[in-house]
């Protein structure tokens, strides 16, 4: 079995005559979590896209566990576990806790799986919930409503509603914008207990987090890779030293 269970070869996505993604090539190893930065515009979240199939690749070739995924539809990549945070996982703020969970893990079975009706699927249905509750550390607001969270442990429940799709690569885009210093002690310790289980791409501005995190990272700038490898080869490299130069995130 190839030690890759995502790998993109020259991925390119064009928006008119402009190269959003212009030859990206890409190998995420099962069991990682991989880092994807590089300042604003670089591509980030169009290679995002393109690889859970949002996006059209205008060229290139994706390759998922062996398999050729370049054509197929966004709900047959999620299928086969990729599965991205914060976009097919929205947390519906009326909800419990508890009910967000139900609702992500019927969504996984599938309108045509019936068992849970029965009080034994009921059951099975419940007992995983609480699992991935507690996995997240919100056992104790389980039966509190999503809006009445704060910030920090609401990113927490729509971690736990994207583990419900039970992926085995997980996308996460900028899981720390918008928390505060604690909530990003918290969030970090949360990704990295599900990259004990899960393979993980992130894409992410704060770079301590980055550097605290990823095995191993990409710097995407201008549509193109300036250099991959671990925290301390990517930051000593100077062509992502000056593309980071006069960037809001650097
Ligand atoms: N649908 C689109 N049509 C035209 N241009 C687009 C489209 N989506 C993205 N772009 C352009 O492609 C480039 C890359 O955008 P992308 O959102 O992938 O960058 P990013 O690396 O995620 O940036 P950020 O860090 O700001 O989120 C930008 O110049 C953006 O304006
Ligand atoms: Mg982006």
């Amino acid at each position: 079995m190839s030690p890759y269970i995502l790998e993109a070869d020259a991925l390119r996505k064009d928006f008119g005559g402009f190269s959003a993604v212009a030859g990206v090539n890409l190998r995420i190893q099962r069991g990682t979590i991989h880092a994807l930065i590089g300042p604003n515009g670089a591509g980030k979240s169009t290679v995002f896209n393109l690889l859970t199939k949002f996006l059209q690749p205008t060229g290139g070739t994706i390759t998922y566990n062996g398999q050729d995924i370049t054509r197929l539809r966004p709900a047959a990549v999620a299928r086969l576990g990729i599965v991205r945070s914060f976009q097919i996982s929205a947390v519906f703020s009326h909800m419990t806790v508890r009910d967000n969970l139900r609702v992500a893990l019927q969504r996984r079975l599938g309108t045509s799986f019936h068992f849970w009706r029965d009080s034994a699927g009921l059951d099975v249905l419940d007992g995983r919930a609480e699992q991935l509750i507690a996995a997240v550390g919100l056992q104790d607001a389980i039966d509190v409503i999503a809006a009445e969270l704060s910030y920090g442990r609401r990113r927490a429940l729509e971690i736990a509603t994207t583990l419900a799709l039970d992926p085995e690569l997980l996308l996460l885009d900028e899981p720390m914008a918008g928390l505060g210093r604690e909530d990003i002690g918290t969030i970090s310790d949360l990704i990295r207990q599900v990259g004990e289980r899960y393979t993980v791409l992130m894409v992410e501005h704060n770079l301590s987090v980055v550097s605290a995190l990823s095995n191993r990272i990409t710097v995407m700038a201008r549509g193109q890779v300036l250099a991959e490898g671990s925290y301390a080869e990517v930051s000593a490299n100077p062509d992502v030293r000056s593309a980071y130069m006069g960037a809001a995130h650097a």
